[in-house]
């Protein structure tokens, strides 16, 4: 199993920022930094994350061989592992929003945050940091966009449940892809991708692009076909064309 006994804290300012200090200190691959509450936590992009009791908030640490150029498909492999957890765990139905956030009828449920330092041209270590709204309270701002699993099912339900769930399936998913590649889960994907050829804008630094969402290509970029021809987008944020 890739995962180690998690270490549990009741509340930290990030378990990215604790998982990210261990990782430059050698620490094995497979260390998982479980809290119940987060002071400081941050999403993508540097957003603060509103990480308060009820939630599954932690952070592990990935040593894959790979070069930096790869980094573009763990968020999507996390995200299949993720949903499929969600999924199996709930008995409800779950979707991918590209890159890695997870939808339940658009609200998102949770966040995956991926953070990478390299030695060379290579990987050295990968902190990756999930999000999971599951019992916890919404601030008010958040409630139009965002949505916890209790209030999905109607019922406090097991976060131990969840994280037991996404571990055996992101290691199964993680030793296939060591394996064989990406290639192979790039249908998978898509499947389960929300906004799947629909027309959708794409905001990167200074720029928004429109077009279809054609998924991703076996690179983790996404393909968007625009009038001017298909173009792949590496990163961003993406939402449904009015
Ligand atoms: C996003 O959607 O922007 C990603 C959110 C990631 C939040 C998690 S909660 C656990 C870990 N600790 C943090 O400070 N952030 C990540």
């Amino acid at each position: 199993m890739l995962f180690l006994k998690p270490k549990r804290f009741k509340v930290v300012d990030s378990t990215q920022k604790i998982a990210k200090e261990m990782a430059a200190k050698n620490c094995p691959q497979g260390l998982i930094i479980v809290a119940d509450r987060q002071k400081e936590s941050y999403g993508r992009l540097g957003r603060s994350w509103s990480a308060g009791v009820g939630g599954l908030w932690f952070s592990f640490v990935l040593r894959p061989k790979i070069s930096l150029q790869k980094i573009l498909v763990i968020a999507p492999l996390i995200a299949i592992a993720l949903n499929k957890a969600i999924k199996k765990s709930f008995k409800i139905s779950s979707k991918i929003k590209w890159p890695n956030d997870i939808l339940i009828e658009r609200k998102k449920v949770a966040g995956i945050l991926v953070e990478a330092s390299s030695r060379g041209r290579k990987v050295d270590w990968l902190v990756i940091g999930i999000g999971v709204n599951v019992n916890n309270r919404l601030p008010n701002f958040l409630q139009q966009t965002a949505a916890t699993l209790k209030q999905v099912c109607g019922k406090n339900v097991s976060k131990e449940v969840l994280l037991e769930s996404f571990a055996r399936e992101f290691d199964l998913c993680y030793k296939k892809f060591l394996k064989v590649g990406f290639s192979s889960f790039v249908n998978f994907y898509n499947k389960n991708l929300s906004f799947y050829n629909r027309e959708v804008i794409v905001f990167t630094d200074d720029l928004s692009q429109a077009g279809i969402n054609k998924g991703i290509a076996k690179t983790g970029k996404l393909v968007l076909k625009m009038p001017q021809g298909i173009k792949r987008v590496s990163a961003g944020t993406l939402r449904l064309a009015d």
